[in-house]
């Protein structure tokens, strides 16, 4: 039997427990082992609830038990979980968590730990909620080189812009039907102002490349901007609007960011909508490799911590490989980053008037919408169009990823 315990019991703790109880024989025959969950960690009282006799408020309790091999980390949030880990390393514990805060600040120094101390230090559910694609790029795609990763990482953010396309609401509405069905945070900064994608493509991008990429290097822009004016032109152009985390490789230069994007019908995420996760990966010798699923929610979230329990019980004495070092991975500037826009400036502008200042350019012209001009350009330097677009009133811009 492997006692292992778990910290936090709020909705991902919760459905740790569950996922547990409820697939006990299958889960225990594929660790090889029983597996019991002899602590839970919380501040609050549960009574009633089947974990009342283990609840425990004292890490202490945990940490200087010899007899919990594994301890579920899912408290959120940098501070003390990150404390609690390293103990908990250090005691010679593996540690399976889903915080992606933790994650994207000390995952470098926690693998670290976890290698000295010949444990494992796990974070599948940190990234895509039920999705495997920690494991899959760890130990499956280690032939190629990745040399760009997109992904719809965050569920709330696409729930409301695939209810933005499809019901021609405004953010603001959306945001609050969303809050009240309990999709998206009482404060919902993290989710719509990217934070939460940014600090998943960071992972992503320190992984792909084994180094460590500083989370606030990574350009981050939300979908606060994003109106019911761009969906109507992006319907009339068959496309849609999906925030997406991406990081990408141009000649030896990795450009990460955060940011709304057009995407074209033909595009391999166009059909991840609501509160599904889509991330694709592009591989030197593997071409693109897609991974889907729900990128959130208890159950989901709760079964990839379990998987990483199943894992760290096989691999009891033995760190599995994570390719990750302390090393810094500089960024590209992301003004040197080229892409495609879509761009939205007051008034009537003709094509020839704009061609004079940007080049080539398409204008998207919707019925009825006659107070501004809307087009898009293929490729140009951020740097460059932020300088160009100076000569026009600008209403909205959004990168495009169409080809
Ligand atoms: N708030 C996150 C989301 C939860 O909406 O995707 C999963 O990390």
């Amino acid at each position: 039997m492997i006692n292992i315990a778990v910290l936090g019991y709020g909705t991902v703790g919760s459905g740790v427990v569950e996922v547990i109880n409820t697939n006990q024989k299958h889960i225990n025959k594929r660790a090889g082992k029983e597996i019991n969950v002899k602590y839970v960690l919380d501040l609050r009282e549960f009574p009633g609830d089947p974990v009342e006799k283990i609840l425990v408020h004292d890490y202490s309790t945990i940490l200087n038990d010899d007899d919990v091999k594994v301890v579920v980390e899912v408290m959120g949030g940098v501070e003390p979980a990150n404390t609690f880990v390293r103990q908990a390393l250090e005691k010679g514990k593996s540690v399976c968590t889903s915080n992606k805060e933790l994650v994207a600040k000390h995952g470098a120094e926690l693998l670290e730990i976890a290698k000295k101390n010949n444990v494992n230090f796990l974070f599948e559910a940190s990234v895509g909620g039920g999705i495997p694609i920690i494991r899959p790029i760890n130990q499956s795609l280690t032939v190629d080189h990745i040399d760009e990763i997109s992904g719809i990482l965050n569920g709330t953010t696409n729930y409301i812009l695939t209810k933005m396309a499809d019901e021609g609401l405004a953010f603001d509405t959306v945001l609050k039907q969303a809050q009240e069905m309990g999709y998206a945070e009482r404060n919902p900064e993290a989710d719509v102002c990217g934070y939460d994608a940014c600090r998943k493509i960071a992972i992503l991008t320190s992984l792909v490349y084994g180094k460590q990429v500083d989370y606030e290097d990574i350009y981050t822009e939300g979908i606060t901007e994003i109106t019911e004016r761009d969906f109507v032109y992006a319907k009339a152009m068959n496309t849609s609007i999906k925030l997406l985390g991406r990081s990408i490789n141009i000649d030896g230069t990795v450009y990460a960011m955060v940011a709304p994007f057009v995407i074209g019908a033909d595009h391999c995420l166009i059909g991840v909508n609501g509160v599904y996760n889509g991330i694709l990966l592009h591989g030197d010798m593997l071409d693109n490799v897609m991974f889907y699923g729900r990128g959130a929610g208890k159950l989901p979230t709760a079964s990839a911590v379990v998987s990483d329990v199943v894992d760290a019980v096989k691999h009891r004495h033995t760190n599995i490989m994570t390719i990750w070092s302390k090393e810094k991975k500089v960024l590209g500037d992301i003004n040197e980053f080229a892409c495609g826009y879509f761009v939205r400036v007051k008034g009537a502008v003709s094509k020839d008037e704009l061609e004079k200042v940007f080049g080539e350019v398409e204008l998207v012209t919707v019925e009825d919408i006659t107070d501004e001009t809307a087009f898009l350009i293929k490729s140009m330097k951020e740097a460059d169009f932020n300088e160009k677009i100076k000569s026009f009133e600008l209403v909205n811009r959004i990168r495009t990823s169409l080809n």
